[in-house]
Parts: C-alpha cells; sequence; structure tokens
C-alpha cells in the first residue's frame, strides 16, 4: 500500500488527479471505476482543468461507477448519473455512451445487477477504481455486514449511510434507503485502487479500514489485501 498523506483537501485533490491523469496518459483506453460523494468533487475539477488545459484526453476513456441509488431517474439532481455528468462528464470529451452508471430506475434490481456485472467483465475489468471511503468503513455502498458480498447487489443502506447523505437532500426523509452497487469482488478485480480520504470525520475509518483487521464490518478493511493501493488523505483524516 502506497500512502500519500497531503495538508489539506485541496492538495488531496491535486495529488488524487495527478495519479488519475498519470493512468490515462499512459494508458488513453483506461477503464475507470469512478465514484460520487463530496470526497472526489476536487479531484473531478483538478481533471476538468488538465483537460481545459489540453493535458488529458478522455476520448479512449470508458467509466463505470460504483453506485446508484434505486428509485432515482438520472435527471434527479441527487442521482449518481447526474452528479458524474454535471462534475466530470458534460466538461471533457469522453463518449457519453462509454460512461457507465447503475440504472437506478431499474423495475428489476436483480437483472440490473447481473448486466452490471457482466458489462465489467465484458469491458475487460477495471483499470483505475477510485474510492471514497464512509465513516462507517463503507466503499460503493457495501455497507458493515457479516460477509463480502461478490458481485454487484442492491443493498439496504446503513441507517449511519442515511444520516450522513440526508446532508445532500432538501429533506432528511427524500434520502433513497436502497441503491445499487458493485461488490467488493469487482472492486478487488481493479487492477490498482485509488482511495481517498478528507476530513476529521473519516479519522476512525481510515485507522480500521487499514491499520486493523480485515473484516466485513468494516468493508474497506479488505482493500489491505489488494496488490497495488494507493491511499491519498489530507492530515486531518489521517490524524
Ligand atoms: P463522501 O462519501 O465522499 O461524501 O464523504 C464517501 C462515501 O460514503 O463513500
Amino acid at each position: 500500500m502506497r500512502i500519500f498523506i497531503m495538508e489539506d483537501y485541496a492538495a488531496m485533490s491535486r495529488k488524487a488527479a495527478e495519479l488519475m491523469a498519470a493512468q490515462i496518459l499512459l494508458h488513453p483506453d483506461s477503464v475507470l471505476g469512478l465514484a460520487t460523494g463530496s470526497t472526489p468533487v476536487g479531484l473531478y475539477r483538478c481533471l476538468v482543468e488538465r483537460f481545459k488545459a489540453g493535458e488529458l484526453d478522455f476520448s479512449g476513456v470508458k467509466s463505470v461507477n460504483l453506485d446508484e441509488y434505486l428509485g432515482l431517474p438520472a435527471e434527479n439532481s441527487q442521482s449518481y448519473r447526474y452528479f458524474m455528468n454535471r462534475n466530470l462528464f458534460q466538461h471533457v470529451n469522453i463518449n457519453m455512451a462509454n460512461t457507465h452508471v447503475p440504472d437506478g430506475l431499474t423495475a428489476d434490481p436483480e437483472a440490473e445487477c447481473v448486466r452490471y456485472d457482466e458489462l465489467i467483465r465484458r469491458m475487460g475489468g477495471i483499470d483505475m477504481q477510485l474510492l471514497g471511503i464512509g465513516s462507517n468503513g463503507h466503499i460503493g455502498f457495501n455497507e458493515p455486514a457479516d460477509s463480502f458480498p461478490v458481485g454487484a447487489h442492491c443493498v439496504d443502506l446503513a441507517e449511519s449511510t442515511i444520516r450522513a447523505n440526508a446532508r445532500f437532500f432538501p429533506e432528511s426523509g427524500q434520502v433513497p434507503r436502497q441503491a445499487l452497487t458493485m461488490g467488493i469482488g469487482q472492486i478487488m478485480q481493479a487492477r490498482r485502487v485509488l482511495i481517498l480520504a478528507s476530513g476529521r470525520e473519516k479519522k476512525a475509518a481510515v485507522r480500521r479500514a487499514f491499520w486493523g483487521p480485515v473484516t466485513p464490518e468494516v468493508p474497506a478493511s479488505i482493500l489491505q489485501l489488494h496488490p497495488d493501493l494507493t491511499l491519498v488523505m489530507d492530515r486531518a483524516a489521517a490524524g
């Protein structure tokens, strides 16, 4: 595991953008596993700046997102498809047909999960998977559980996740209670994993995930077993 401890959120974002830009420059046809939430917003901003400066080309890049709320259409400003379009895709020259997010409006979540697994397999797997970490140690929406789920699946969100995400919704009762997420198996099969953590409220999760036992009660802890893991965090998260 490589660890970078950066001064603050802006420096963390610049470092992460450097690592992702290197991936794209070295492998312009990369499959990127992408994440939403407040943590990667600065990284996406840096990538957009580098694209606008003519330093990056997304035309060959493909993307698969980690997760999506069940029941939210792409046009809903809280959906993760909307987030990706607004924070990254619409500002760079990625082919929208090559960007993938689970379908939150599916009538058949199980079939959608099978489709998503198959899609990732057909794309040849993920070259670089970007992750944030939940304060309960979740990655994607893989919540603390008794075992590590392998493939994409539908989850009931933990109360702590619903509370944490309520800040994005006008009313807390509007946070969906279910989501579709990539499984831990898919994340672990990514060739490289880049995980970011920012802020004091992530300090305990970081400590438990990377300096504690590997356990499904802290889903991110399994990343200790990943052969190519980079953790970039700010001082507040490092503690
Ligand atoms: P955050 O979420 O980036 O909004 O803190 C991270 C996560 O829950 O995975």
